[in-house]
């Protein structure tokens, strides 16, 4: 058996080995590409007996190559493939072949973001990174707009309400939460978002001890965008009966709908009350790019901070997200020193430590693939990519509008369309199933005013009108038959 050197270093049959083990695996991978569904089929009970190895830890190493034909033959050709076009069902993109091989890069070099001395160049790239994502957003670093790469949405949302919170009560309340805990009155802390954002708002409350029932869930109105005037009168209600509303979360593109707060009607109410405002654009940042439709996320740069991800519309692997911050001193809620490693004096000298700004002390070097990524494409080729995808939904909204076996719940603002096929809710988690066991389709499914639906995440520029037509022929067929 081949023995293995262990890493990449100087030495020739360390370089040759390196080589020849990713060009192995890019073969095998690509080889994995047989048809161009999305998945081959197998149920949970079928993949658990495909994946059985004996020891996943035997006495004696196996060695690469028996691994690799293991690889090859039970697991490769079961990955989900996102890439393909009868893959819609989640947030969840595809990865351009640039920011595969950026992730090749990071993961080589093998960068902790934590400090300056274990990620020199990383360092200052995120740095510059996150100046570029300020201005494109509208924040201004200048004027001390800053941020930090996240393990995704749900953290950025986290670490803007952390921020948002300690702010506030330092703030407003005179009180210091980083040092002495909660303050007394934190039952009464509120914060408002609609009643379809994103689960990380009531887990962020909960984790930061504030609880479920600090989330104010605001209603939607029929295009499932906060409703602005219940908004007002939910906090006006509030400060009534001596609750203390800090934070408003407006959603720029909700989860399931890819509806779209109204910002700039909610800055002003933020304003009146002295309440911060984060913008959860995880889904909808990418729409920034889009020349035609980048008006549908205007105001941003009226918020306190907002999530970026990049593991969806921008099609970047996971993991990749931001949190930009309009006062980047409100960080310092995040910032605690340690002698081996973000020494006070780093700083003074010019050496950033990104971990003074991250709940995470191990980081990946994710900015690499949006350096990557924007250079390689530019603005023309992330327009399209977006655009395309933004009317691939537009296109299948009308044509379920007018087609009277379906029904179709609102309007696209992005790329998702969740409707159902009229017949109730068990013929469409049937359709569903069908799709993904019979015929390597995924796509997804939600409950919306009650009945189940399905929907198309429409995240693939690659995405025909035709594919979309055959696809709903396909539902409707198997809506028909009998299972
Ligand atoms: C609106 C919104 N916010 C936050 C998240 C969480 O993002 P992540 O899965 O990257 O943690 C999602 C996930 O789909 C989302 O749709």
């Amino acid at each position: 058996m081949e023995q293995l050197p262990l890493f990449l270093t100087d030495k020739p049959e360390s370089k040759e080995a390196y080589r020849r083990i990713i060009a192995e695996t890019a073969d095998a991978v690509a080889a994995s590409f047989e048809d161009s569904t999305a998945y081959s089929g197998p149920t949970p009970q079928e993949l658990k007996e495909l994946i059985k190895v004996k020891e996943i830890l035997p006495e004696s190493g196996l060695g690469w190559q028996t691994v690799l034909e293991r690889l090859k033959k039970q697991i490769l050709p079961n990955f989900l493939r996102t890439p393909s076009t009868d893959y819609m069902a989640h947030l969840h993109s595809p990865a351009t072949i640039e920011s595969i091989a950026s992730e090749l890069v990071l993961s080589t070099f093998n960068q902790s973001m934590d400090s300056w001395d274990q990620s020199p160049v990383a360092t200052e790239i995120e740095v510059e990174v996150i100046k570029m994502l300020c201005s494109l957003y509208g924040f201004k670093p200048e004027s001390g707009a800053d941020g930090v790469f996240t393990s995704g949405g749900s953290q950025s949302n986290q670490t803007a309400i952390i921020l948002a919170r300690d702010w506030f009560c330092n703030t407003k309340l005179n009180y210091d939460v980083k040092k002495h805990g909660l303050p007394e009155n934190f039952r009464k802390l509120r914060m408002y978002t609609s009643e379809i954002s994103h689960f990380s708002m009531e887990k962020s409350a909960h984790i930061l001890g504030l609880g479920y029932e600090s989330v104010v869930k605001v209603p939607v109105d029929k295009q499932k965008r906060m409703d602005t005037a219940a908004l007002a009168a939910l906090i006006e209600a509030d400060v009534k009966n001596g609750n203390i509303p800090f934070l408003v979360v407006a959603t720029i593109g909700t989860t399931d709908f890819g509806s779209i707060d109204q910002v700039s009607e909610i800055a002003p109410l933020c304003s009146k009350y002295g309440m911060w405002l984060h913008a959860d654009a995880a889904y909808g940042s990418g729409v920034i790019l889009s020349q035609k439709y980048k008006q549908r996320i205007a105001g941003l740069e009226l918020c306190d901070s907002i999530t970026v991800d990049f593991h969806k519309m921008f099609l970047l692997p996971i993991s990749s997200s931001a949190v930009l911050v309009k006062d980047g001193s409100t960080f310092d809620a995040l910032t605690i020193h340690a002698d081996y490693l973000n020494r006070t004096e780093d700083e003074e000298d010019g050496y950033t430590n990104l971990v003074d700004k991250s709940l995470q002390t191990t980081r990946r070097f994710d900015a690499l693939k949006v350096w990557v990524a924007f250079q390689t494409r530019g603005k023309d080729g992330w327009n399209k990519i977006i655009s395309t995808s933004m009317e691939n939904a537009a296109y299948l909204y009308e044509k379920l509008l007018n087609d009277g076996d379906f029904a179709v719940v609102t309007k696209p603002e992005i790329s998702s369309v969740v409707f159902r096929l009229k017949g109730g809710d068990e013929i469409n988690k049937k359709v569903r199933r069908k799709l993904i066991h019979g015929h390597g389709v995924v796509i997804g499914q939600t409950v919306s005013d009650g009945f189940v639906c399905l929907k198309f995440t429409l995240l693939n520029p690659l995405i025909t009108h035709d594919k979309l037509d055959s696809l709903v022929e396909l539902i409707r067929k198997l809506g028909k038959t009998d299972v």
